[in-house]
């Protein structure tokens, strides 16, 4: 279903007109985790930070109809899993939120059972859990596909054992996931060819303070030795780290739009090859241990140079939810530039309304696309509303408007919303004209 809210963005016409200062938000990548691990404590835990997005939501829904009792104060949510009494998550809710997948892995942990339904298409691409199922398989799960309610049933009667596990493909919510379902495991997890997302290290922090033996987050191998059932206690609250996709999209919005922009609050040091593609393309940016400056950054966009051949990698290197606002950017900037999305087969649905805008793209294959700029963006009469069609793509979308000339709309909102936390009240201060509004 369609969302009726959207943007109405003043553009700036190529004009560096914000100014001022934005705070990152902590990760709702990070905290949507330590909320399902919130499954393998004896009592309530408490996370700090959590940004205000409706993926969170949408989370603490899942969690509440499986008995879970969640409170939220401000920024702190508490999420107690005493009572929970289900092991079937929503399938609905789940269809609205792939990453709901981790918590089978606390859930099989510690109930020895688990379900999930099988996931259907997604917004950008083919998104499978092939390496949950055998993962679980490797540690003495039954998986099967129940073809009448296409729910992945899962079920390890006698507990789950540690195993050795090779990920095929590095995957972030799989080394996650499996990551969590070893804790409570009887005996070693060694899993290798890990994701080493900052989110992982950091949950892996968290629930070895509270008794967990976790080795080598961080890393592309990790030891877990199991409690064989015992529970986690939450001995310490859960820090959200700063959000590095969010620090991301300001830092390339500011490259375009503002002449001196401080993003404060964030981890600089989980943005090294962000920073750098910008820098090297000509960005003046600073940086301090917990902020981001541009500054002095007044000359117009057509002076940068483009990124000959950007890929998209796991972290430490370019991250995909990067990429649709990263190719913004190369649409202003004088040259050819190349990306090629390795994560996901069908991220780049957005550069039709860029081009709608005047962008010169040309997608070569559903993984590469070749990039022409500088042209100016504007609303093309009769070509009517630009719609985000993913969190990140959303962005991408309302910093094209922002940097383009004219009165913009972006539709589906609802999904800018899944990831940023009330955009337009954190971009308002810094000068954007940029209203929500229910057509
Ligand atoms: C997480 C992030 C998402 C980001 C992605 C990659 C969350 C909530 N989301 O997603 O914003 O874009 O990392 O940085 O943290 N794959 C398989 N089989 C599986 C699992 C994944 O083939 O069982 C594939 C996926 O289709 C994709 C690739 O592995 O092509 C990487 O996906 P993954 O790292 O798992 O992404 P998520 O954890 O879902």
């Amino acid at each position: 279903m369609e969302n009726k809210e959207s943007f109405v963005i003043e553009g700036l016409a190529g004009k560096k007109r914000l100014k001022g200062t934005v705070k990152v938000n902590g990760a709702k990548n990070a905290a949507l985790k330590a909320m399902a691990a919130a499954v393998l404590f004896d009592g309530p835990v408490c996370l700090e930070n959590v940004p205000e997005t409706d993926d969170i939501d949408t989370l603490s829904k899942i969690l509440a109809k499986l008995g879970t009792k969640i409170g939220r104060k401000g920024k702190t949510l508490t999420v107690d899993a005493g009572a929970l009494d289900s092991t079937s998550v929503d399938s609905e809710l789940a269809g609205n939120m792939r990453a709901s997948v981790v918590l089978t892995g606390p859930l099989l942990s510690r109930f020895k059972e688990a379900s999930f339904p099988a996931p259907g298409g997604c917004v950008i691409g083919t998104r499978p859990i092939d390496l949950f199922i055998a993962g679980y398989r490797k540690m003495g799960a039954v998986a099967a596909l129940d073809d009448e309610d296409r729910l992945y049933k899962i079920g390890a009667p006698g507990g789950l054992k540690g195993a050795g596990i090779f990920f095929d493909k590095v995957s972030v919510g799989g080394t996650e996931t499996l990551m969590m379902a070893a804790v409570l495991a009887a005996g070693r997890t060694v899993l290798k060819n890990c994701a080493m997302e900052p989110e992982i290290v950091s949950l892996a922090g968290w629930l070895n303070a509270c008794g967990a033996k976790i080795k080598g987050a961080g890393t592309p191998t990790i030891e877990i030795e199991g409690t064989a059932g015992k529970l986690l206690s939450p001995k310490k609250p859960y820090v959200t780290i700063p959000d590095r996709i969010e620090a991301g999209s300001f830092l390339i919005l500011g490259a375009l739009c503002a002449e001196e922009l401080a993003i404060e609050d964030c981890e600089p040091g989980h943005l090294e090859s962000t920073i750098g593609l910008l820098r090297d393309s000509g960005v003046p940016i600073e940086t301090g241990s917990s902020v981001i400056r541009i500054k002095g950054n007044s000359k117009p966009a057509s002076s940068f140079k483009p990124v000959l051949d950007l890929r998209t990698h796991e972290y430490p290197g370019f991250p995909t939810d990067l990429q649709p606002v990263m190719v913004t950017y190369l649409t202003q900037v004088s040259g050819e530039s190349k990306v090629f999305e390795t994560i996901y087969d069908g991220r780049f649905k957005y550069v039709e309304d860029l081009k709608k805008l005047g962008a010169s793209i040309a997608v070569m294959n559903p993984r590469e696309i070749e990039i022409k700029g500088p042209t100016p963006l504007a609303v093309l009469p009769g070509d009517g509303e630009l719609k985000a069609h993913d969190i990140r793509a959303g962005f991408a979308v309302t910093l094209a408007a922002l940097a383009g000339k004219g009165t913009f709309t972006v539709g589906n909102v609802n999904l800018i919303d899944r990831g940023y936390e009330r955009l337009e009240e954190r971009l308002i201060p810094l000068g954007a004209q940029i209203k929500r509004v229910v057509l």
